[in-house]
C-alpha cells in the first residue's frame, strides 16, 4: 500500500502532467483530488501530445485506474469532451474511470459569473482566472447550495435544486453585470441529459480507495494547481479557489493523512505565472522572452502567455513547508541551456531588511527585492542526456546548489517533454 502526492511547488505548469503519467507506471490508482478544467496538464508520448484539464494524467496507462475525487468540480460539458478527445486517440478509459458521486457540478452560470466578475474588476483589479468557473463553483459549495455529481442521478432533486439556483444566478447577472436572462428550462434539459452519459462513471470513490488501499494498491494522488495558488497558502487574493498543497489530497479524495507515504513536489528550472498578482522573480526583458520562447510558456487551458522569471528559493522554501515536500522532481531544465548564465533568489529583503518569513499578502510580497546568486549556463542541448553523470559539469552544480538552498533531495530530473527523457538521480 502507498499514497504519493504530486503537488505543483510554484504557480502551476510545473510539469506535473508528465511526472504522473511517468510515475503511473509503478502506480494501480491516480486520483486527482481539487481544482477543475482550469488545469491543463500535458502529456508527450510516441510524438504525440495530450492535454488533460479534468481526467488524470495516468489514463494513458492501460491498467491504471483513475478517479476524480469528491474535492474536483466538474464541468459535464468539459469532461465529456475530454473523453471523446481521448477515445478519438484511441485511449479506452472504459471501465476505468470512477468520479466522486460527491463531486461538484460547474454549470453555465459559474462559468458567465466568473467572466463577468473578471470582465467588471478591469485589468488592475481582475485575478486573471481562467474563466471556467472554478470560483464561483466552490463558492456555492461554500455556501451549501452546490449541485453535485449525486444528484444527477436523482432527476426530482435535480430539477428543483437547478430551478432555485438558475432563479437566483439569473436575477444576480442581469442586476450586477447587465447579462441577459439565463433559459432555465433549456438548462435543465441539457444537464438533464448529462446522467445518462456520466452514469457509468459514477461511484463511492472514497470507498473506492479505501478498498483498493486495503488490497495494497498504490495510489498516485494529482495535484493541479500549485502550492502558490493555494486558496489558504497561496499568493491571495491571486489563487485559485481550493487546495492544491498536499492536505489537498486528504480532504479531496477522503483519505487519511496517515495513508500518505511521501509528497513529491514538481518545481520547474525556473518560475512561471499566468494570471495576475506578485511575482518577485519576473523578468520584463528579453531574457524572460527567451525563456518563453524556448520553454513554449503559453497556457494549456487557455493559451495564454506565462510570465517567466528566475527560480525563487524563498518561495520554494515555503512550498515544501506547507506541503511537507519529500522529494522534488525538478523540470525543463534542459530550456535553461539557452542562457549564458543563469541567476537563483535566495533570499527577499524590504527596505534593505531582510524578510525572515514567505509574506501572506500580495501588497508586501509586490514589494520584495531580491538576492540573487549567479550560476554559469551550460550554453548546450541537454535533452540527450540519460544520467546525472551525463549532465556538464555547470547543470550538476545548478542540481546541487538547488538541493543545498532547499535542503531537500531532487529525485528525479526531467530534459524533455517526452516521458524517457527523465531520469533518477
Ligand atoms: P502541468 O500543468 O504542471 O501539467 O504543466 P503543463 O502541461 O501546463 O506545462 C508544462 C509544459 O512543459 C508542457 O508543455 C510539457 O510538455 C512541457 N514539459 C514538461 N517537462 C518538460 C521538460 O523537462 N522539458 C521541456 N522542454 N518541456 C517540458
Ligand atoms: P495547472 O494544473 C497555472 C491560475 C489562473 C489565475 C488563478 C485563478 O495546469 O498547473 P481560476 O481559473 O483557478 O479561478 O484562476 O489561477 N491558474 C493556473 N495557473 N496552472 C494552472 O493549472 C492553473 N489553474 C489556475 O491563471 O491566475
Ligand atoms: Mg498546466
Amino acid at each position: 500500500m502507498s499514497v504519493r502526492i504530486i503537488v505543483g511547488a510554484q504557480w502551476g505548469d510545473e510539469g506535473k502532467g508528465k511526472i504522473v503519467d511517468l510515475l503511473s507506471e509503478q502506480a494501480d490508482i491516480v486520483a486527482r483530488y481539487q481544482g477543475g478544467a482550469n488545469a491543463g496538464h500535458t502529456i508527450v508520448h510516441n510524438n504525440t501530445k495530450y492535454v488533460l484539464h479534468l481526467i488524470p494524467s495516468g489514463i494513458l496507462h492501460p491498467t491504471v485506474h483513475c478517479v476524480i475525487g469528491n474535492g474536483v468540480v466538474i464541468d459535464p460539458a468539459a469532461l465529456m469532451d475530454e473523453i471523446h478527445m481521448l477515445e478519438s486517440m484511441g485511449v479506452n478509459i472504459e471501465g476505468r474511470l470512477h468520479i466522486s458521486h460527491k463531486a461538484h457540478l460547474i454549470m453555465p452560470y459559474h462559468k458567465m459569473l466568473d467572466q463577468a466578475r473578471e470582465k467588471q474588476a478591469g485589468s488592475n483589479a481582475s485575478i486573471g482566472t481562467t474563466g471556467r468557473g472554478i470560483g464561483p463553483s466552490y463558492i456555492d459549495k461554500a455556501q451549501r447550495i452546490g449541485i453535485r455529481i449525486v444528484d444527477l442521478l436523482q432527476r426530482d432533486v435535480l430539477r428543483e435544486k437547478l430551478r432555485t439556483n438558475l432563479d437566483e444566478k439569473s436575477t444576480l447577472l442581469q442586476a450586477l453585470y447587465d447579462a441577459e436572462p439565463l433559459d432555465v428550462d433549456a438548462l435543465i434539459d441539457e444537464y438533464m441529459s448529462f446522467d445518462s452519459r456520466i452514469d457509468p462513471y459514477i461511484t463511492d470513490t472514497t470507498a473506492f480507495l479505501h478498498q483498493a488501499l486495503k488490497e495494497g494498491k498504490r495510489v498516485l494522488a494529482e495535484g493541479a494547481q500549485g502550492a502558490l495558488l493555494d486558496l489558504d497558502h497561496g499568493t491571495y487574493p491571486f489563487v485559485t479557489s481550493s487546495n492544491p498543497t498536499s492536505g489537498g489530497a486528504c480532504t479531496g479524495l477522503g483519505i487519511s493523512p496517515m495513508s500518505i507515504t511521501s509528497i513529491i513536489g514538481v518545481v520547474k528550472a525556473y518560475s512561471t505565472r499566468v494570471g495576475n498578482g506578485p511575482f518577485p522573480t519576473e523578468l520584463h526583458d528579453a531574457t524572460g522572452e527567451l525563456l518563453r520562447s524556448e520553454g513554449h510558456e503559453f497556457g494549456a487551458t487557455t493559451g495564454r502567455s506565462r510570465r517567466c522569471g528566475w527560480l525563487d528559493i524563498p518561495a520554494l522554501r515555503y512550498s515544501i513547508m506547507v506541503n511537507g515536500i519529500t522529494e522534488i522532481t525538478l523540470t525543463k531544465l534542459d530550456v535553461l541551456g539557452c542562457l549564458d548564465e543563469i541567476r537563483i533568489c535566495t533570499g527577499y529583503s524590504i527596505d534593505g531588511r531582510p524578510v525572515k518569513h514567505f509574506p501572506a499578502d500580495a501588497a508586501t510580497l509586490e514589494r520584495v527585492t531580491c538576492d540573487y546568486i549567479t550560476l554559469p549556463g551550460w550554453k548546450s542541448d541537454i535533452s540527450g542526456c540519460t544520467s546525472f553523470d551525463a549532465l556538464p559539469p555547470t547543470t550538476r552544480a545548478y542540481i546541487e546548489t538547488i538541493e543545498k538552498l532547499t535542503e531537500t533531495p531532487i529525485s528525479l530530473v526531467s530534459v524533455s517533454p517526452a516521458r524517457e527523457d527523465t531520469f533518477a538521480r
